[in-house]
This record gives structure tokens, sequence and C-alpha cells, in this order.
């Protein structure tokens, strides 16, 4: 079996060792050292527009990340081809750990305290119980729910909003454009957990932050395509918003001169609220090869279409 790897990523080559040692029965050729051998499987993290120029061969193109926007965007996908995406793979941890730190700072008012500090103030700020504080979840899906139920298990409110309605015990669960704006009505911190498509793209925009209660929190770590940033300055520096936790942008690294950086309520942070575990995205992508030549089903196998 030959398998092409490609991954934009300065540790690649390590990566590509990864992949062989967790896929011993293949043969990996490095698209980057040239080789570009024609190829059962595709390897591939952001691959370059010819990646695929010449693979006539290709079972399934292995996505190695959960997002797919980058490789639905534009490339010459083969048609036909099976794309198949890595599920949770040691992220959904993370991305537990990093919401919990946005819904903590943002209910026991720790950034406030920090601004008090800095003016060397001493002033007692109201106390929500985590109860009352309701988190809304925008993407339901491996990642989403995993949160969900980590902050469910923490005692917080905790809705969700996806295309599909989803059963999450303890969750209240809204679908659909129709159950929006009773979703975002309740959320005192939205979380973006939604794949970039072309639905998606955009979502959040000034009237989806208008229908969030006053003083609530946006936390963005889907992708950065699915913000307005101008909308979003505008709103926190209205008061309408009380901060916003950023770990994705439209543009990635995000320019010197953006003005979110300077901003006194949104924290930035450098796409990191889940990185992907290598060793356990190749094991995975390994076992889903695996089960592909045996015929049988695969998790992550992406709709074109939806874009997800
Ligand atoms: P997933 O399993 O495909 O879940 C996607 C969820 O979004 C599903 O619940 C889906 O609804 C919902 N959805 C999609 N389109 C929708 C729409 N138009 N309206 C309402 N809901 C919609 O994806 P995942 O594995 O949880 O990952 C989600 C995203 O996280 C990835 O696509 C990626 O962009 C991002 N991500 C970011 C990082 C980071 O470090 N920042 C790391 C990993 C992933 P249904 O349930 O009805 O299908
Ligand atoms: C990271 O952003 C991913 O999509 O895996």
């Amino acid at each position: 079996m030959d398998v092409l790897f490609f991954a934009e990523d300065e540790d690649a080559p390590a990566w590509a060792d990864v992949l062989a040692s967790a896929l011993p029965e293949a043969r990996v050729h490095r698209f980057a050292d040239g080789d570009k051998a024609s190829c059962d499987y595709a390897v591939c993290w952001k691959p370059p527009a010819d990646f695929f120029h010449g693979q006539s061969c290709l079972k399934a193109i292995m996505n190695l990340g959960a997002g797919v926007d980058a490789i639905l965007d534009g490339r010459a996908l083969p048609a036909g081809v099976p794309l198949v995406r890595v599920t949770d793979a040691g992220m959904g941890e993370q991305m537990e750990e990093y919401v919990a730190w946005c819904a903590l700072r943002a209910l026991r008012r720790t950034d406030d305290y920090a601004r008090q500090q800095a003016r060397s103030q001493w002033r007692q700020l109201p106390f929500t119980p985590r109860a009352s504080f309701s988190i809304g979840i925008m993407g339901l899906g491996v990642l989403g729910a995993r949160v969900a139920r980590y902050l469910v298990g923490m005692g917080f409110a905790v809705r969700g909003w996806s295309r599909s309605r989803q059963a999450i015990a303890g969750v209240t669960c809204h679908a659909g454009a129709d159950e929006r704006a009773a979703f975002l009505a309740a959320s005192n911190l939205l979380v973006c957990l939604l794949p970039l498509t072309e639905a998606t793209r955009g979502i959040l925009d000034r009237d989806l932050m208008l229908g969030l209660p006053a003083g609530a929190h946006v936390v963005g770590i889907g992708r950065g395509g699915h913000l307005i940033e101008a909308d979003l300055l505008a709103l926190l520096d209205n008061g309408h918003l009380a901060g916003a936790t950023l770990d994705v942008f439209a543009a990635e690294p995000l320019p010197a001169d953006s003005p979110l950086w300077r901003h006194p309520r949104i924290t930035i942070t450098p796409h990191i609220s889940a990185q992907t575990v290598i060793e356990v995205s190749m094991r995975q992508i390994a076992d889903k090869i695996r089960r592909i030549e045996r015929g049988l089903p695969v998790d992550g196998l992406i709709d074109r279409v939806r874009g997800y």
C-alpha cells in the first residue's frame, strides 16, 4: 500500500515518520520531498494546489484535522474519492479545558478583577451562581457534544444548537434557524464550535450577537471565518458584549496591525484551543485506512455538499 503525505507544519517530516510507524504495512511518500508516487491513500493537512495532480488511484483522502474547510476551499480534490477527517483524536479533552477556562473567567469575572488590579481598585462585583450562568454551544458534533457534557458535569446550565436535533443528557438542545433566537437569548457565554461551511461563514454577525443577553461573552474556537470582526468590536465598544475570547481568525497568524490584539475586552490565543495530538491522530488514520481496506465504514466521512 502506498500513502502520500503532506502537512503544512514545520514538524511534518517527523509526522510522516509517526504515520509510517502507525501503518507499517504502507510505504509513506513525502510530497514535500518531491515524491509524487501514485498512491492508494493521501494523508494531508492544508495540501498545496498540485498535491493531487496525477493521483488517479486514491481510495480515500485522510484530513489530518477536524475541520475540512481548508481542503475543500479551492483545491482540485479528486471527484468521487471519500474524504475522511480526524475525529476527536485527543482534541476533545483540550476543548473541554479551554471552554471551562473561558466559562470560569466569565462567571467569576476574573478579567474584570484584572482590570481593577491594574487600577489598584478594590471593589467586589456581584456574584452569580454557576447553575444560573448559561453556556450556549453552537455545534453539537464530536467536539461540541463533548464540551457540553463536560460543562454539565461542572454544574453549568448548558444549551446547544445544531442543524439536526441532538439529545445530550442535561443539555437543552435547539435545532435549526427557527430555534436559534431562543438559544441565543439564553446564552450568557456563546461558544462557536461549528465547522466553516457556506452556511456558517460570517454567522457570528451583529444580528446574531445582538440576540445574546446584554453582558454576554463570545468564544470563537471553530474557525475565524465565522466571525464578522467589525461587528464584534462595535458590540464590545457599545457595551452590549462584556468580552470575547478568540482562538481562530480569518487571517492566521493574526496580523500585527489587527485591532483585535489591542482591544481591552478581547483575549487572544494562537489557534491552540485543541492542538493536533500527532500520535493519536496517526493511529486513528491508520485504523481508518485498515477499515477501508476491509470494506468497513469509518467515522468522520465528509459530505462534500454539506461541507462537513
Ligand atoms: P462535527 O462533529 O462535524 O460537528 C459539527 C456540528 O456543527 C454538528 O453538530 C452540526 O450539526 C453543526 N452544524 C454544522 N452546520 C450547521 C449549521 N449550518 N447550523 C447549525 N449547526 C450546524 O465537527 P467537530 O469535530 O465537532 O469540529 C467542529 C469544528 O471545530 C471543526 O470543523 C473545526 O473548524 C473546529 N476545530 C477547531 C480547533 C481549534 O484548535 N480551534 C480544533 C479542532 C476543530 P448536526 O449535528 O446537525 O450535523
Ligand atoms: C484544527 O483546527 C482542526 O480542525 O483540527
